[in-house]
Order: structure tokens, then sequence, then C-alpha cells
């Protein structure tokens, strides 16, 4: 890891003087499509602690969106992807392969849930796995349809524009979308109409229900779902959802995809948030946390599955790139080696304990609607007092007041009223600890 003191520092205002320089020239030659939660320009990062060009240190309780699990710098990623790098930085795996790809995809059918037969592709971005995921399981069934869910989030082309559920900002002005695929409903337990204890049940039915007078079960190719769902607002389905879907996918020859791009690799306290009940998935994609922070996703899954695209089908020129295979194969002797299973499922004790604090003890308390998320994938959604009536406002002032003392805090939600906590897992207690001072802090500010 990089040697940067595991310690929050402000010295100036954030952003400070020369990020807002940096950012004077990124506004005129970067577009302005591209956003940012907070333009503070990045110096060097790891544990829990991204540094600044004005030499703030900021508590990471971001991860970069999910990504950098075992830090932004971890040793075993920086010196595999550094001896790589010395070796040769591309060949393209489909004109001469080599060793670390198929090392990631052995790592994969070992980590995965099911002692199944399995196979791995393995490509760039989330978005790139999702959509590789649809052609497999095209390809598979000879079926069209795809299935997503309310809240869902799947990415940013084309395809998975059209899969993810919330317009603004992700799919405004950008269609028309891909045909064949189809949203039915989730159990968000927090707001389902006649309880969280009633939400698992009425909405798998709901759900099966409209798949079959709407779709046609055999019509389906795949039902595609995060098993937490990120973007939404890291909505936990209730019990009992998933598993009906599965045994629904299941029972009529669909294939069942995990999108465990944000939930994955040790985020929730397991190395994929669907053991939670027991799921084993035909398919499974998977990037961000995967690499340590360098660009690699795959898709994961039955072996006959895997095998029905015929050769030449998938692909890309830098798909599973052999540096960022090489950090894979380091981020994921990290997570073996320090136990960061063990690690998320502590932060959530930490976090969840003090969040439950603070909606008891603060004065505006009853702004915290909901408490939720597991292992270092924890969120609060704020809503106005006495209602559910989602208070994005909220979400957005408290962020702003943790982002002015040197805290990273992202939000999201269908609503926009939804804070999320994606610490590093590797962060120290004492760092999150402080984190979350400053969150209380935000409470008495807004
Ligand atoms: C569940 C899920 N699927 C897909 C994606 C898209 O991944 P990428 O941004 O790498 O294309 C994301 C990104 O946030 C995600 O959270």
């Amino acid at each position: 890891m990089s040697d940067i003191p595991q310690e929050r520092r402000v010295l100036t205002a954030i952003p400070g003087p020369k990020s807002a320089e940096l950012q004077a020239r990124r506004v005129a030659a970067v577009a302005a499509g591209v956003g940012s939660t907070l333009p503070v320009f990045t110096a060097r990062a790891g544990g829990g602690i991204i540094e600044d060009v004005d030499g703030n240190r900021l508590i990471d309780l971001g991860s970069g969106i999910a990504v950098t699990s075992v830090g932004a710098s971890a040793e075993a990623v920086v010196r595999r992807a550094s001896a790589q790098l010395a070796d040769f930085t591309h060949t393209c795996f489909m004109v001469t392969p080599y060793e670390g790809y198929v090392e990631v995809c052995e790592q994969l059918a070992e980590l995965t849930p099911g002692d199944h037969a399995k196979k791995s592709a393995l490509f760039n971005s989330g978005a790139e796995a999702v959509e590789n995921a649809v052609k497999i399981a095209r390809a598979y069934t000879k079926r069209t349809a795809v299935v997503v869910f309310d809240h869902g989030y799947h990415g940013r082309t084309n395809l998975t524009m059209g899969m993810t559920a919330k317009n603004m900002p992700y799919k405004q002005g950008f269609g028309p979308f891909a045909p064949e695929v189809y949203r039915v409903p989730v159990a968000y337990g927090y707001r389902w109409p006649t309880g969280a204890e009633n939400a698992g049940a009425e909405a798998s039915a709901q759900a099966i229900d409209e798949i079959t007078k709407q779709i046609g079960a055999e019509n389906v190719a795949a039902i595609i779902i995060e098993p937490v769902l990120g973007e939404g607002g890291f909505i936990e389905p209730a019990k009992g959802f998933l598993p009906a879907i599965a045994q629904f996918a299941a029972d009529n020859g669909i294939v069942f995809v995990a999108d465990e791009i944000q939930s994955g690799f040790c985020r929730t306290g397991q190395w994929f948030a669907c053991e939670d009940e027991g799921i084993v998935p035909d398919l499974i994609t998977t990037a961000k946390g995967i690499a340590g922070g360098l660009p690699l996703s795959a898709v994961t899954g039955r072996a006959e599955i895997m095998d029905a695209a015929h050769a030449g089908g998938l692909g890309g020129t830098y798909g599973g790139n052999p540096v960022a295979c090489a950090g894979a194969l380091g981020a994921i002797e990290t997570m073996r080696e320090l136990d960061l299973n063990g690690k998320a499922k502590r932060i959530e004790e930490v976090m969840k304990g003090r969040l439950r604090e603070m909606r008891s003890k603060l004065p505006n308390g009853d702004i915290i609607g909901d408490i939720r998320g597991r292992g270092a994938m924890i969120a609060i959604e704020l809503v106005k007092p006495g209602t559910k009536e989602p208070d994005a406002a909220a979400a957005g002032a408290l962020a702003k007041a943790c982002h002015a003392e040197g805290v990273l805090v992202l939000t999201c939600g269908t609503y926009g009223n939804v804070l999320r906590f994606l610490p590093p897992l590797v962060i120290g207690e004492d760092l999150l600890n402080e984190g979350l001072d400053v969150i209380e802090q935000a409470f008495a500010q807004i």
C-alpha cells in the first residue's frame, strides 16, 4: 500500500485552489456529460484515504463506487500489475493468449457459488459484462426476451441503458433503446405498500405473473437482477424474493443472471451477495471490486451455457487485458489474506451501530427512514419526518457537509434520497469512526 498517513487532514477549502485550477481546465477540455461527485483532484490514494493536489486527505467512504475494496494502491495489486507491465502490456487474448487470463477464470470458477463446471469470459467494464451475459443467454436458450427489475441499474451502453430503470440522468435523451427488455416489480421492503414482511412473497408473485402473462416464460432468455440493487438505493430484495425468482427461472428454462458488479468480491461480507439466500445463479456478472481499480469485468457461469456462443462470438480487443488480470489476481490474493469478508462484516457492525444511534439520539434523526445494506455496502434512506416522502435535498445537503469536512460520501437511489457508504474494506476502524463522527456533525448542520 502507498505510505499515505491514514489520517483526515483539511488544509484548504474543499475543493482547494489547485483543484479549482484543474477544474477550470477540465471544464474547458472534458465533455460536460461526464460529471464528478466532488471536483477534488486526486494526487494519491490508499487504504481509507484519498489525498488531493492541495494536500487535503479525505476519508474515502466511496471506493471509487465500490471498486477499490482492497484500497487504491494495494501492495499485491501494484506488485503484480507492475511486473506484468514490464513483461508485456497487451497481445490481445483473441490473438495470442496468456496465463493470467486463464488464472482469473480459474479463480472465478472457484469463488462463485455452486460446485458445477464453470467457465468465464473477460471484458473491460460492467456494462460490457452485462451485454455479454445477455448474448450468451440468448445463444443458449434461442430466445430473445430479457427481464429486469424496478430500481435496477446495469450500465450506460445502449442495451444496458434500456435495462436500467432510472431515466435521469442515465437515459434521458439517449433513446431509442434496444427492444425485448421488460421490467417487473422488485421487493423493495421499505416502500412495499403492504409492508416489508409481505414484500418477498407479493413482489415475486407479481413479477412472475407479469412475466407469464405479458411476455410468456417460453420467450424469456434471461432474468437479470442485482442481489443488492446498487444505484437504485442499496435495496436488499425482501427475503424470499430472490429464491422465488431463481426457482421460476429454473422451472422455465430461463437463464438466471446475478449482476454482482457492485455487490461482489467481499463487498457484502461474502464473496457474492447472492450467497446470503443460498442462490446459485446460472451466470454471474462481475467487475468493479474484481481488480483493485484496474478495468476488468467477467461473465462466469455454467459451462454448458457459457459454451453456447460460437467461437469468435465473444471477446473484444482489450477484454481481459494482462495488466488488469494481474491486478485481479493481486486483489483476490489480498481479499483472501486479509479476510476482507470478515472486515466487511465488522464494517457493517460498526456502521449500523453508529447510524442507529444517530437515528435515535439526533434531534433530526427521524429523517433517517431506513438503515440497510450488508457488509461494507450500507445506506441510509432520507425522508421528510413522519412520512416516507423521499428527501433528496437532505441527502444532497448531508453529502455536501461531509465533503466540506473531508469525508467522501456518495448518494444514490431512484429518488436521489439515499446516502450510501462503500468504504474500502481495508479502512482502519479509527478512520471509519472518524468518518461517522463527521456524518453525525453533518446532521447537526442541515
Ligand atoms: C450492478 C451494476 N451493473 C452494471 C454496472 C455498470 O458497470 P460499468 O460502469 O463498469 O459499465 C454497474 C455500475 O455501477 C453496476 O453497479
